[in-house]
C-alpha cells in the first residue's frame, strides 16, 4: 500500500515531470523556495557542490543563442541546417517562464569523489521538483547532447571539470499530466533477510 496522505509522500507520487506550461511566470518566492529546498540535500563532506542559474523573461534567449551554436557545432557542415531548425532550437529555452541551470562544481579534496558530487547535486534537483510539486508548480529536468557541450558550459561559465547536470523548466501546467507507469518495486528489488 502506498502512503501518500503524507505531505512529503504526496509531493513524491504525485510529481510528475510536465513538458507544457503557460507562459505566467512563478513569483520570485516560489522559486527562491524551490531553492532553499535544493540546498538541503545531502552531500559528503559538506561539499556543497550545486551551482543554480535562474533564467527568466530575455534572458532565457541567451541560453538559446548557445543552444543554436551546440547545435551548429556538431553538424559536419553546418550551413546545412535549416534555419527553421535553427529557430526551433534558440527558442527552445522559450518553453518555460522560468528556466533553472543547475550544475556541479566538484570541490578540491583528496576524499571527494567527483561521482559523489554529482549524486549530491543530483539530489538538489529532485528536492528542486519536489518542492515546486507542493508549491503547485510544474517542473521538467530536461538534458539533452547541448547539456553538456562547449557552448552551453561556457554560456554558464562553467570551469572545466563542472558539468551542467539539467535546465530545470519551470512553470504552471496547462493540463492535468497522465498517470505514471513504473514497474512494480518486486521486479526490482532483491530482499536478503538471512545471512548468506
Ligand atoms: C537526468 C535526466 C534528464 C532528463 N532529460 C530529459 C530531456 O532532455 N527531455 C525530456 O523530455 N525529459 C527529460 N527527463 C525527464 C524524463 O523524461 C522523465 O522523468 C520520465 O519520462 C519519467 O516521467 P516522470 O518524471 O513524470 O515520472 C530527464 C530526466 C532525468 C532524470
Amino acid at each position: 500500500m502506498t502512503v501518500t496522505s503524507n505531505a512529503i509522500l504526496h509531493a513524491i507520487h504525485s510529481r510528475r515531470s510536465v513538458g507544457k506550461v503557460t507562459d505566467q511566470e512563478p513569483p520570485k518566492e516560489l522559486i527562491q523556495q524551490m531553492l532553499e529546498a535544493a540546498v538541503t540535500a545531502p552531500n559528503h563532506h559538506h561539499t556543497e557542490p550545486w551551482r543554480f542559474f535562474v533564467l527568466t523573461g530575455d534572458a532565457r534567449l541567451g541560453l538559446g543563442d548557445a543552444l543554436v551554436k551546440a547545435k551548429l557545432a556538431e553538424e559536419d557542415d553546418p550551413s546545412d541546417l535549416p534555419e527553421a531548425v535553427i529557430e526551433k532550437t534558440r527558442e527552445k529555452p522559450l518553453r518555460a517562464p522560468v528556466v533553472i541551470g543547475v550544475a556541479v562544481q566538484p570541490q578540491p579534496g583528496n576524499k571527494i569523489w567527483a561521482v559523489e558530487e554529482t549524486c549530491a547535486t543530483a539530489a538538489a534537483i529532485q528536492n528542486m521538483l519536489l518542492a515546486g510539486e507542493a508549491l503547485g508548480l510544474a517542473t521538467m529536468w530536461r538534458t539533452g547532447d547541448p547539456c553538456y557541450s562547449e557552448p552551453v558550459k561556457r554560456y554558464f561559465g562553467l570551469d572545466e571539470g563542472d558539468e551542467l547536470l539539467g535546465m530545470i523548466y519551470v512553470g504552471y501546467a496547462e493540463s492535468d499530466p497522465k498517470p505514471r507507469s513504473r514497474t512494480p518495486v518486486d521486479q526490482v528489488t532483491i530482499w536478503r533477510d538471512t545471512r548468506e
